[in-house]
Formats: structure tokens, sequence, C-alpha cells
């Protein structure tokens, strides 16, 4: 007796295990094909603050010349941004970011991020905000931002229950710095 019920919770865990397992699959099967776009507006409303930094101003990082100096821009954007479309069963949460990409002589390519945040809910996924300001500093490895194209692009990762991460990103503004330092 005592027998055939352990054989049978056995066989009761294992097709648990096996659903779990099916699960799983489908779930990230479906993820491989979710093409769901989010709907991005940004904007750059104002360069608020835009002045060559000296090292004693901030911690250095990145930089091997301790006695260079940096420009530092604060900006103001508008960023609408639905989410919604990305959520599914599946979603844990969405991880979501305003990127600044640019090229100068120094490094063909720069990336900064300058804002983030994570959604985990559906009914929060309109996000609708008159203004953003970086909470992450926008620093030039030096002073080649007067004047310089910089893209701004808002990427998004959508971290699901099952299955892999997938993401996707939007290029949304080429806005060129002003040529001359703002206060
Ligand atoms: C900025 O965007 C333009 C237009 O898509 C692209 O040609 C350029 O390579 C981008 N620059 C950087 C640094 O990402």
């Amino acid at each position: 007796m005592g027998h055939t019920i352990w054989i049978r919770a056995n066989s009761l865990f294992t097709f648990a295990s096996t659903a779990l397992a099916l699960v799983a699959i489908l779930a990230s099967i479906t993820d491989i094909w979710h093409t769901a776009e989010p709907d991005v507006f940004l904007r750059v409303k104002s360069v608020e603050r835009f002045r060559p930094v000296s090292p004693n101003a901030h911690r250095k990082k990145a930089s091997s010349n301790n006695n260079e100096v940096n420009d530092e821009a604060s900006l103001n954007f508008q960023l609408r941004l639905d989410l919604r479309p990305l959520f599914s069963w599946n979603t844990k949460q969405i991880f979501v970011s305003i990127d600044a990409d640019y090229e100068t002589e120094r490094n063909k390519r720069n990336t900064i991020s300058l804002w983030d945040s994570i959604v985990t809910q559906k009914t929060n996924a309109l996000l609708n905000y008159q203004n953003v300001r970086n909470k992450y500093r926008f620093i030039d490895q030096g002073t080649h931002l007067r004047g310089r194209e910089v893209n701004y692009t808002v990427r998004w990762e959508v971290m699901p229950v099952a299955g892999k991460l997938y993401g996707g990103k939007k290029l949304v503004e080429r806005v060129k710095m002003p040529d001359e330092y703002v206060n």
C-alpha cells in the first residue's frame, strides 16, 4: 500500500514538473514572437545648465587625465511613454532608460544613461511627464559637447516571468547642444 502511494506521489510530482517545464518553454516561445512596441514621445525641452566642470568638482571615473576639465549638461525632457502594449501575462517588469549617444574626436561612441525607471504593473505603465531632468550626470570625457549633435534614445527591456529577456530601442531625437555654455 505505502509503496503504491509513494509511486503515485512520485508520478504526480513528475507530471507537475513536466507541466511547469512546458509552461516555461511556451512562455519563452511566445516571447520570441513578442513584437509589441511601446508608444514613445520624447522631446528635449531645454538645456538648463551647461558648463565645464573641474575635476575637484566631481569624482573622477573613466578619465585618465586628472587635470582635465569636463563638460557637464543638465537637461529637461518631456516624456510620454506608453509601455502597456508590452505587458502580457508573462511580464514581470520593464526597465526603461533615456540614453544620450554622441561621437567625439576622442571617442567614436559615447553612451550616457541619463534617466531610468522600472515599471512592474500595467496600471502604472503609462508614463506622462512634463519635466524629466537627468537623474544621472551628463558628463563628457573632455570639453566636446558645445555644438555637438546628440542622439536621445529610449531603450526598454522586458523581464519575463519565464523565458528570455528581450528589448528594443527607439531613437527619438537628434538635437544639437548649444554652441555656448549656459548658466
Ligand atoms: C545618431 O543617429 C543618426 C541617425 O540615425 C545616426 O546616423 C548616427 O550614427 C547616430 N550617432 C550615434 C553616435 O549614435
